[in-house]
């Protein structure tokens, strides 16, 4: 297994309920060490881009609005598959379906409010890194 890199986003919900040092304690437990930490309020030219991959979904619209609607932390994660470990830890998109133990199943409350954001891939782990840690290009 190679060291990756991956990008966390706790959402502007689990900002608004105090929940990033319960979440930022989950990924530090689960021993993904991080790189870099942010906090931030997205534009929604940043919200957009960063989920341009979704822009033909009917849920696009509502998906922008809710990311920008408060501030979110943005974190660089490193670790031996940490992609995988990421998405394992934060559970199913929709909170509903994520097992006892994950991020999501803990302070997730719907498929569009579920708390955090994990990279699904290690190149758009990778890519998503460096959308908000210019400063952390891979060499
Ligand atoms: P995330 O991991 O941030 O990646 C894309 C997001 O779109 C996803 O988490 C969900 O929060 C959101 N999403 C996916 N499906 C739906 C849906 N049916 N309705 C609203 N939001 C959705």
């Amino acid at each position: 297994m190679a060291v990756e890199r991956t990008l966390s986003i706790i959402k502007p919900d689990a900002v608004e309920q105090n929940n990033i040092g319960n979440i930022l304690a989950m990924i530090q437990a689960a021993g993904l060490e991080v790189l870099g930490l942010r906090m931030l309020h997205l534009s929604r030219a940043q919200a957009e881009g960063f989920y341009e991959v979704h822009k033909d979904r009917p849920f696009f619209g509502e998906l922008v609005e809710f990311m920008t609607r408060g501030p979110v932390v943005v974190s660089a994660l490193a670790g031996e598959d940490a992609v995988a470990r990421h998405r394992t830890l934060m559970g199913a998109t929709d909170p509903a379906e994520a097992d006892e133990g994950t991020i999501r199943k803990a302070y997730g409350t719907d498929i569009g409010k579920n708390a955090c954001h994990g990279s699904d891939s290690v190149e758009n782990g990778k890519a998503e890194v460096t959308y908000f840690f210019p400063e952390y290009l891979l060499k």
